[in-house]
């Protein structure tokens, strides 16, 4: 863990842009913002995350594991809805032997009498020694990784959620997903992935579009309906790392070409008057009929939770991967907290 003296406050920080920012929490403790990671980092967390996958299949193993990091403790402060993300970091911390901590709802803690969400976070840092975080307010996970730095007491932040804006852990699962199902077809350079569904609000899309452009050759196609398609931050961001992406209203006409299918749900909480509800979506559902339009070996994801836009149809398919894609969160996310403690070593010491 990283010491620092010269941290940003949070006005200075703010006014960077997703890379500079990026470039700035490289040097901290904490997971904020995909931009943070370099593609040589995500290839090692893919790496750990099959190894403890692998170690974890014994009872001899699976002791070895809790043993890493029993000396830690971990807080989880999810203040927004959550199943998979909250479970798959509470079961990452059980796997590794942290003992972990929740509060899923600020209105049972101190915030309800007044207390600073600040004040709050500062105080579960007291008792900690990891704070993993959801929140609705975009950038809140990043001003509470900053404060802590400035302290005497810093310990790492793991931002599992925030607003609209980001979600990078989400990313580095569905890069681990995306390197597995390609392990035999020579990885995930060169390949097409379309994106489709409420691209607008979507974080999980947001952040993992940054990670694509640290592999070669990628094409992005963002399909979905107008008043849902992706922002010009995401695009003008592609555009500098010279990623290939085409912008399309149409889903039908990718399907042939594409190596991975994204799909998102409608993120409707997110509405003010006007109701989402009313955009029509059906083009942009899957069903067994668009897979026999792709190739055999072309997968399909999911963050989840789905409404409607995939059929349960082809749940079983051995190309829909959202399952399996949950599952990887698990692994991914204890390769990122044994990691977080420079643990790592401990996962190449059981191989001697
Ligand atoms: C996603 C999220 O919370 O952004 N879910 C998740 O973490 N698996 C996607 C979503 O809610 O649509």
């Amino acid at each position: 863990m990283s010491k620092n003296s010269n941290i940003l406050n949070w006005e200075s920080y703010n006014d960077l842009s997703l890379v500079e920012k990026g470039n700035l929490i490289s040097h901290l403790p904490h997971t904020l913002i995909s931009q943070q990671f370099k593609r040589t980092q995500i290839n090692e967390l893919c790496r750990l995350a099959s190894k403890i996958r692998f170690i974890c299949k014994t009872k001899e193993g699976a002791y070895y594991l809790k043993s890493i990091l029993c000396d830690k403790r971990a807080m989880l402060y999810f203040a927004q809805p959550s199943s998979r993300t909250y479970l798959s970091f509470n079961a990452a911390c059980q796997i590794l032997g942290l003992d972990t901590m929740d509060v899923r709802d600020s209105k049972t803690s101190s915030e309800i009498k007044g207390e600073s969400p600040e004040d709050t976070v500062r105080t579960f840092s007291s008792y900690v020694d990891l704070i993993i975080m959801r929140h609705p307010e975009g950038g809140f996970a990043e001003k509470i990784a900053l404060m802590l730095s400035n302290t005497n007491r810093e310990i790492p932040v793991i931002n599992a959620g925030s607003g609209a804006d980001q979600h990078p852990t989400q990313a580095l699962l569905d890069i681990y997903t995306l390197e597995r199902s390609f392990e035999c077809n020579k990885g995930i350079d060169n390949k097409i992935i379309l994106f489709s569904g409420d691209l607008k609000r979507g974080r999980t899309v947001r952040s993992l579009a940054w990670l694509l452009t640290l592999y070669d050759n990628v094409k992005i196609i963002f399909s979905a309906p107008q008043e849902l398609q992706i922002k010009s931050d995401i695009l003008e961001m592609l555009d500098k790392a010279q990623l290939n992406y085409v912008v399309s209203e149409n889903f039908s006409e990718h399907l042939s070409e594409v190596d991975a299918i994204y799909m998102t749900r409608l993120q409707d909480e997110w509405d003010s008057d006007n109701d989402t509800n009313e955009i029509d979506r059906k083009k942009f559902q899957i069903d067994s009929s668009h897979l026999k339009k792709m190739k055999k070996d072309a997968i399909i994801m999911h963050p989840l939770p789905r409404r409607e836009e995939i059929s349960t149809s082809i749940d079983n398919s051995p190309q829909a991967m959202y399952w399996r894609q949950m599952r990887n969160g698990m692994w991914i996310r204890a390769a990122l907290i044994l990691k977080t403690f420079d643990r790592e070593n401990k996962i190449y010491d059981w191989e001697k």
